[in-house]
């Protein structure tokens, strides 16, 4: 029996803070410096495109993988020294590939988690059924992880993951493979979780979902931190062109032509028919001078409206911005 070691939290510390992981994978290079941290109640995206090093990131945090260099500090205890894993009981991880005995059975499968998490006996029946409810798998108790569908593994992955209501949440894609009504569970039990005062760490490769739910994001490009802090900033950061799209009535080529000669209009593209996409330097609302523009040159406008730059091209515009070193 191995002998708990209680480690109480000073009001104050970081609940966790990766700091300089450098990972190599034989010939593969997959993490160069990755460091960032979270606090309580704290939401933050590992965010990046396939291969960016988020699972090899939250693997070393998890201990499953070593790391060739670099400290993870849980709780602000050192993790990856022996005895580490003893702290993992207060992280709750739900990983890529969800890692459950085929023929196993959904209630077991809980129960033996909870075990593991050394939740009391007597709390264990009534945790698993609260965790059951919350993801929906109540009435799928009795059934063996072979008759789940994806989706309702995933159901089940996230369920041994927030149980025993860890202090730190690690979620590696947790949205993936589930039907709308999955993905809003998912974001409402983040919500929940992060009300109570969990951190939360979740990696995905869609900006979209970080937007959604989270506060922070880090992003990773080729094993490197591109960019940590708000989504908000993010987007300030890289001051994406806003673009517009109008629709002209008259000859489209000519408006283009005529747009192309204003200082703050970045490039003209043809789309459609009558259709020019605008790209304008970042800044103040050009979109009343563009219109007095046509409208004085004879052309008529049926509509003219904005595109909200998405994260997506302020993630675009950082990576081939040039300014990060790549090799
Ligand atoms: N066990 C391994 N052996 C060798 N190379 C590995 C191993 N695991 C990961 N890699 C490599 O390390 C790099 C980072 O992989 P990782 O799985 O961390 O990426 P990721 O950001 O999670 O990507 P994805 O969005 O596809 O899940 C990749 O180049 C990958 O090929
Ligand atoms: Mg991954």
């Amino acid at each position: 029996m191995e002998t708990p070691i209680v480690v109480v939290r000073e009001p104050g510390v970081t609940i966790l803070e990766v700091e300089d992981l450098w990972k190599r994978y034989g010939a593969i290079q997959a993490l160069r410096g990755v460091s960032f941290s979270l606090d309580e109640g704290e939401v933050r995206a590992l965010l990046g495109p396939n291969g960016a090093g988020k699972s090899t990131t939250v693997k070393i945090i998890m201990g499953l993988v070593k790391p060739s260099r670099g400290s993870v500090r849980v709780l602000g205890v050192e993790a990856t020294e022996p005895g580490g894993h003893v702290l993992r009981r207060r992280i709750g991880y739900m990983p890529e590939t969800p890692q459950l005995p085929k023929w196993a059975r959904v209630g077991e499968i809980l129960e033996k988690y909870a075990a593991l998490y050394g939740l009391p006996k007597n709390e264990i029946s009534g945790a698993v059924r609260r965790t059951l409810d919350l993801v929906g798998l109540s009435d799928l108790r009795g059934r063996s992880v072979a008759e789940l569908s994806k989706g309702q593994v995933q159901r089940l992955t996230l369920a041994q993951a927030v149980m025993h209501e860890p202090e730190i949440l690690i979620l590696d894609e947790p949205l993936l493979g589930l039907d709308p009504e999955g993905m809003e569970l998912v974001r409402s039990i983040i919500r929940r979780e992060a009300a109570r005062g969990s951190a939360i760490l979740m990696n995905t490769h869609l900006l979209k979902e970080a937007e959604d739910v989270c506060d922070n994001v880090t992003l990773l490009y080729a094993g490197r931190v591109m960019y940590s802090g708000s989504v908000e900033e993010l987007k300030r950061h890289v001051s994406i062109a806003a673009i517009l799209i109008v629709d002209v009535e008259g000859d489209p080529a000519r408006a283009a032509d005529l747009l192309r000669t204003l200082p703050y209009v970045e490039g003209v593209e043809i789309v459609g028919r009558r259709r020019l996409r605008v790209r304008l330097t970042a800044g103040e609302d050009r979109s009343s001078e563009i219109s007095k523009t046509l409208v004085a040159a004879g052309f008529g406008i049926r509509e003219l409206r904005h595109l909200e730059p998405s994260l997506e091209e302020a993630f675009l515009k950082l990576v081939r911005g040039g300014a990060y070193d790549l090799a």
